[in-house]
């Protein structure tokens, strides 16, 4: 069954021209790319888009920094879209992120991590509404 997840390559990613090295990895994996914006994020919409999160103590330096700079939304389509592309990020904190995963090669910290993956079907629905009305 065909999946859609939402990727998000974060300004530390952007700032550091790996855009396309990302961007060939996502497309080297099977995925179909069927939309793409380079947007830069107000700190409301950083603050919406991470409204689960509204509690934690990340919040705030959280969508400080995703509202920073350019960052790139895309809509990734494939065979277990949601799951493969979180295999393909490797885990949250780059330092324990497995060798060969994005976060891995161009992560810096649990925050400036390179990339965003949706976790969950319901997730990836809402997060793909919120920046492209699905
Ligand atoms: P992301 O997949 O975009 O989802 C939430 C983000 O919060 C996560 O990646 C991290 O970049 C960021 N974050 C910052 N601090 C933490 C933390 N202590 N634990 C988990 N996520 C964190």
């Amino acid at each position: 069954m065909i999946e859609k997840t939402l990727a998000i390559i974060k300004p530390d990613a952007v700032k550091k021209n790996v855009i396309g090295k990302i961007i060939s990895r996502i497309e080297d994996e099977g995925f179909k790319i069927t939309a793409m914006r380079l947007a830069k994020l107000t700190k409301d919409e950083a603050k919406g888009f991470y409204i689960v999160h509204k509690d934690k103590s990340f919040y705030i330096p959280l969508t400080d920094y995703m509202s920073s700079g350019p960052v790139m939304l895309m809509r990734l389509e494939r065979e277990n879209a949601i799951g493969h592309w979180r295999k393909v990020m490797g885990a949250t904190d780059p330092a324990k992120a497995e060798p060969g995963t994005i976060r891995r090669l161009y992560g810096f910290s649990i925050e400036s991590n390179a990339t965003h993956g949706s976790d969950a079907p319901e997730t990836a629905e809402w997060e793909l509404n919120y920046f492209f009305k699905g």
